[in-house]
């Protein structure tokens, strides 16, 4: 199934990134604007080839191509997909500067609902990060995506943002899907450090088949989501009537934020089977489906139900509702004690996040987490020498990781926690 040239939708969104970015960096380019980078940057990428020339449509591709014949590096990549909506693109900035490795890939997205005036804006400060224009990792979507929180485009946008990334890279191994309001807890120098020890096949994705009060709120109710046909934003609509729950197959539910396997995503977005689209129509109609899609596909699907771990490696609190509360300062020893590698739900700039910056992720104000990629720097920019992108150096967020990591993975704990029938 590997096409080497891109169908002519996705060649259209990358496209419309690549004209955006351009005619930006037109109308922003000063007579001491840096050179623009060759691919692969010989400082970080000591191991792959080199190419001279800079071609704005061809640089996304030329991953695509599987010309060389050197082994892939021994620790993983991770594709992200960042979102988030009107006002946050500050946000987003933030994350990825706490979540940016040169190995990994990021696809950043602001839905609809933000004016394009801050897409520019993203588009822009992203071009600007030093190390992130030699490694060119990180991609904007020019082309938005309307979505409803509550609603099935949100899935849609998160498929899109998937397969937009597996156009993009051959290369990664686990794909998260994060929002502007999650924030880090490791460095990605722990994290890929305890992932190479894995494998490659897990998907991190909590789950459960007991639906309870959900059922009725939720799953019964006939709902269309606008986000799938009106260009522009409105509330959902509610049908009169109810239907039955599925029979064909179980329904699970989760949490959104997962960590999922390559495989399984290209089960979802190129495999054979059809639930993963029947599945996709029947939610089309249905209430927090987001919650629902991957861990239903990935507990009926029998190649895949044994790589399921419940638990997304992500902390958050609940007060009395089921809905997540915002995070501050009192949870900060929770968080640590977790062990997990993300936390949600923040506020925007919650004092929290200095503190986290600060003590776990040793993390410069606007700029990226410092890695093995980093050898040193000024006083105010931390990151100005650049080494091989494939040394990693873990630290004690490696420890914490590798701790639940032990937990989740005892046969015991993995087997009773796996797709059980309640
Ligand atoms: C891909 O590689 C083949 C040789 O293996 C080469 O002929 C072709 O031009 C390459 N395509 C691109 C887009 O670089
Ligand atoms: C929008 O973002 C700014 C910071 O970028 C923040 O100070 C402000 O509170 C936000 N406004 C809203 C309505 O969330
Ligand atoms: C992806 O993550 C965001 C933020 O957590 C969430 O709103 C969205 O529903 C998720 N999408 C899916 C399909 O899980
Ligand atoms: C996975 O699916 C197979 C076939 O349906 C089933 O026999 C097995 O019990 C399932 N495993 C788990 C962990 O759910
Ligand atoms: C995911 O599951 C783990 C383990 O059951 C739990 O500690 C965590 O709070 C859950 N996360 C969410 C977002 O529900």
């Amino acid at each position: 199934m590997q096409n080497p040239t891109p169908s002519s939708s996705t060649l259209y969104t990358i496209l419309t990134i690549t004209t955006l970015l351009f005619l930006l960096l037109f109308f922003f380019s000063f007579p001491s604007s840096p050179r623009p980078p060759s691919f692969s940057d010989p400082y970080l990428f000591p191991h792959r080839p080199s190419t001279t020339q800079y071609h704005n449509h061809q640089l996304l591709f030329v991953n695509n191509n599987k010309t060389t014949d050197q082994s892939p590096p021994a620790s993983p990549t991770i594709a992200y997909f960042i979102s988030g909506s009107s006002n946050d693109s500050a946000r987003i900035i933030r994350l990825l500067l706490c979540v940016y490795h040169p190995r990994n890939q990021y696809l950043l997205h602001l839905d609809r609902s933000a004016p394009q005036k801050e897409r520019d804006f993203l588009a822009l400060t992203v071009q600007s990060i030093a190390v992130i224009w030699a490694a060119q990792n990180v991609n904007v979507i020019g082309k938005s995506d309307l979505v409803s929180p509550k609603g099935s485009s949100s899935i849609s946008s998160t498929l899109h943002g998937a397969a937009v990334l597996l156009k993009l890279s051959p290369d990664w191994d686990w794909f998260i899907n994060l929002s502007a309001a999650d924030y880090p807890l490791v460095t990605q120098d722990d994290l890929l450090h305890i992932l190479s020890y894995l494998p490659k096949d897990l998907n991190f994705v909590n789950h459960t088949s007991y639906i309870g009060w959900k059922e009725s709120r939720i799953l019964k109710p006939v709902v269309v989501d606008p986000g799938l046909y009106l260009a522009e934003p409105s509330e959902i609509f509610y049908g009169t009537q109810r239907r039955p729950l599925p029979d064909a197959y179980r329904l699970f539910t989760g949490s959104p934020t997962s960590i999922l396997s390559r495989k399984f995503v290209e089960f979802c977005i190129l495999g054979t089977e059809n639930l993963p689209r029947t599945l996709l129509m029947y939610l089309s109609n249905s209430l927090s489906s987001q919650s629902i899609y991957f861990p239903t596909v990935l507990c009926n699907s029998p190649q895949l139900n044994k790589t399921a771990v419940n638990h997304n490696l992500q902390y958050s609190a609940y007060d009395t509702k089921s809905q997540p509360r915002a995070l501050d300062s009192h949870d900060f020893d929770d968080l640590i004690n977790s062990g997990s590698a993300f936390g949600s739900l923040f506020l925007h700039d919650d004092p929290v996040l200095d503190l986290i910056d600060q003590k776990l992720l040793n993390r410069g104000q606007g700029q990226p987490v410092p890695g093995g990629w980093c050898l040193g720097g000024s006083n105010d920019e931390a990151c100005t020498i650049w080494g091989d992108a494939d040394v990693l150096k873990p630290g004690a967020g490696a420890k914490r990781l590798e701790q639940l990591m032990v937990e989740l993975l005892s046969s015991e704990t993995l087997n009773s926690h796996q797709c059980i029938f309640e």
